[in-house]
């Protein structure tokens, strides 16, 4: 039986002297969190799913409003998984203050691809991170591939405050054509799913032409999104996974192809691993 937690003090209450695993989300449930919650279950005894559209991180002119919230419909996924808490605070939880004058900022890193294009969105995130953590305080915390440059700057927060918290990343849950699964994905109409494709395959043809170095690489992925006129590119990129900064024409190695596009309203993201030789 999942019980659903609205309040913080409840929740710490029934936690103490647990081993927790902990996945934090944003609600819209998909088999890409559900993979996130399957290793969660076998992790640790006790695990808790966070339920909770963070304003923090959302721009004045982005999707808050209409980001999906879908509660009921999330809760009976997590319960037939056996989940064992959800925590789902209304933003006067979270946020009893109102406006919030402390916050985690994310650094270089947070000013880029997508923090360039959503200034502040990472230092909202990471400051919501970092209160479930204190809340919840788990021994795991989970969270998805997809969401590279968030897994990466979680990750930095946690190494850079110590905090007492294995992270663990789960692989990104794609469809049979490679669309890569996103709570967002149900905005696309019929048309718009199929130039989404455009993501992962760009992904693919740099991944497939790394052999033959950076510039190599980033040409094949242009070649594939210059081919689909319906999507406006935000930034596609290399970066070195160990920094996730831009890697220079000469770097042999392990790399990560990072895409964002819109296509039509709805705002994408997708990454790949490859090697880069050359
Ligand atoms: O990835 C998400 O859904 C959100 O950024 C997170 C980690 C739940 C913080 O609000």
């Amino acid at each position: 039986m999942t019980r659903v937690i609205q309040a913080i003090e409840p929740l710490r209450a029934e936690l103490v002297g647990r081993s927790v695993a902990f996945v934090p989300t944003m609600g819209a449930l998909h088999e890409g969190h559900l993979a996130l919650v399957d290793r969660a279950l076998e992790l640790a005894d006790t695990v808790v799913v966070s339920i909770f559209v963070n304003p923090l991180q959302f721009g004045p002119t982005e999707d808050l409003a209409k980001y999906p919230r879908t509660l009921d419909a999330d809760v009976a996924a997590l319960e037939a998984r056996g989940v064992h808490y959800v925590f789902a605070p209304a933003v006067t939880e979270m946020y009893p203050n109102g406006d919030v004058q402390t916050r985690v900022t994310a650094g270089q890193v947070g000013d880029l691809f997508d923090g360039a294009t959503r200034p502040g969105h990472f230092d909202g995130m990471l400051t919501v991170v970092s209160k479930l953590l204190h809340i919840v305080q788990p021994r795991f915390v989970l969270f998805g591939q997809k969401d590279a440059q968030q897994v990466f700057l979680v990750s930095r927060m946690a190494a850079d405050l110590n905090l007492p918290v294995q992270i663990e990343v789960v692989d990104t849950v794609r469809a049979e054509d490679g669309l890569a699964l996103s709570s967002r994905n149900r905005f696309l109409s019929e048309q718009e799913r199929e130039a989404a494709l455009t993501l992962s395959r760009a992904l693919a043809a740099a991944a497939a032409s790394g052999a033959n170095g950076r510039d190599a690489a980033l040409g094949a992925a242009h070649a594939v999104i210059n081919a689909a006129p319906d999507v406006a590119l935000d930034y596609v990129a290399l970066v070195n996974p160990a920094t996730f900064l831009p890697v220079d024409a000469a770097h042999t190695g392990p790399a990560m192809a990072i895409i964002a596009a819109r296509v039509g309203s709805t705002r994408l993201i997708d990454n790949m691993r490859l090697v880069l030789a050359g």
